[in-house]
């Protein structure tokens, strides 16, 4: 395995309006239905690993191949993750998409997990969500050893970026960011709020409205139990997804935030909850693709806030960090440095895995087959000091070629 073989492709805010990220992200009902898919393209683009990772203002493919990646490669690759992507996008591949090889593609995935590639430079939300997207897929199978090993190293260096400089003081995420939007729209403590979805950043989303004091909000999820679970905390009610068309209560502001791939709030679904009422919402919509329909917001009295408005905001709380940025990204650079050598030690251990039980083999058949006779003519004591002389013969014909094939690789 070459460290050229790393590659990432990736679509992100800085290149693209986050919207558009939704056309090169995987569509998929479920699990079931996106593992396929994985497994498709890999087999289609003969990658011998891949990471899948979605987030709100990216999604990330990191593969290892020996394919060479152009913009054939490319064009086909996201033809394959989705086969409606729009035509403009297809002509103008180069203008979305950012590609990354060999030891730019470590760098890139320890500066996307340090979280000085993101929206809102020093949110952790990313390392919870890279963490997650790797246990999947290696659970998956997608994902072998070298991911394994360029994923754990990405972890500990981002924790020394957090640990080291104070990139995520003040916490700040995009979710509080939408809450600052939300407050400055004056959403009454008594509104009525719908949360739709109970994952982890409707979760957070609820603790900051418990911290600023609304008292009336219901929970929608697919699963009732995490709606159950939220609204709890609350104070408010729960009720299964599938019931929110038929959602008598009416709304002032609604939080839309769920891992479909497909807008969950139609048009024809959105009349049925305001019924009569023409006064103005307040939708927030925290999904990247989009959970409410572009008609929604086109044809009803709203004000919407999703993620792309939340790039000023995130712009100010740039000019906070930038020095620490650049203090992260020197930290980095040992990281990313000490890399070849890691994936070198690797390969080692995996070349020189047989070794010890190859050893211990030929002695067992020297003892037991070549001088069996011999063996057994000797006394006790005789026979003893062979095998002491025999088992320190073994360790050190294991220690002595490791040693030096480690010496070769770390020089
Ligand atoms: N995490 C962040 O920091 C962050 C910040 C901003 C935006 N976002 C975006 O927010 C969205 C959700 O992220 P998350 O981290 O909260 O995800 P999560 O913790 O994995 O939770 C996913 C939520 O979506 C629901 N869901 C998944 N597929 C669904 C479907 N097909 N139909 C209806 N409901 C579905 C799940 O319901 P069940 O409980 O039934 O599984 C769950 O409530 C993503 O688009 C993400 O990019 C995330």
């Amino acid at each position: 395995m070459l460290l050229s073989n790393y590659k990432i492709l990736t679509v992100t805010h800085k290149k693209t309006n986050l919207k558009e990220i939704a056309d090169f992200v995987i569509k998929a009902n479920d699990d079931d239905a996106l593992r396929l898919k994985l497994d498709s393209i890999k087999a289609q683009f003969h990658i011998d690993e891949l990471l899948y990772l979605p987030t709100c203002n990216r999604v990330m493919y990191l593969f290892t191949t020996a394919q060479e990646v152009d913009e054939r490669f490319i064009s086909h690759f996201f033809q394959s993750v989705n086969p409606s992507l729009p035509i403009e996008a297809m002509n103008e591949i180069e203008n979305y998409v950012q590609y990354y090889e060999g030891a730019n593609a470590i760098e890139h995935l320890q500066h996307v997990a340090a979280s000085l590639d993101s929206l809102v430079i020093g949110e952790r939300q990313i390392l919870r969500q890279l963490r997650e997207s790797y246990e999947q897929c290696q659970k998956w199978g997608t994902t072998g050893d070298n991911i394994r090993l360029a994923f754990q190293q990405s972890l500990v260096a981002a924790k020394a970026v957090y640990s080291h400089t104070r990139i995520g003081d003040k916490p700040i995420s995009i979710v509080s960011l939408a809450i600052q939007k939300m407050l400055n729209a004056q959403v009454p403590k008594d509104a009525r709020i719908l949360l739709v979805g109970a994952g982890q950043t409707n979760q957070l989303v609820s603790k900051f409205l418990i911290k600023h004091e609304y008292t009336n909000v219901t929970v929608f999820n697919r699963s009732l139990n995490k709606a159950e679970k939220i609204a709890k905390s609350l104070n408010g009610q729960a009720r299964p997804l599938e019931q929110l068309s038929e959602y008598k209560g009416g709304f002032d502001c609604m939080v839309v935030c769920t891992g479909a791939t497909e807008p969950i709030i139609t048009t024809a679904l959105y009349k049925k909850l305001i019924q009569e009422d023409d006064n103005q919402k307040v939708i927030i919509d925290l999904a990247i693709p989009h959970n409410v329909a572009h008609d929604v917001i086109a044809q009803f009295n709203v004000e919407y806030i999703e993620i792309e408005g939340l790039r000023n905001l995130a712009k100010a709380n740039l000019a906070f960090r930038e020095q620490e940025v650049e203090r992260a990204k020197k930290l980095l650079v040992d990281f990313i440095n000490e890399f070849p050598s890691l994936l070198k030690q690797r390969q080692l251990e995996l070349a020189m895995r047989s070794v010890p039980s190859e050893i211990k083999a030929i002695k067992a058949k020297a003892m037991n087959e070549v001088f069996s006779k011999e063996m057994s003519s000797l006394d006790d004591n005789s026979r003893e000091l062979v095998e002491k002389m025999l088992t320190y013969m073994e360790k050190k014909c294991i220690s002595i070629p490791m040693k030096a094939a480690r010496e070769a690789v770390l020089g």
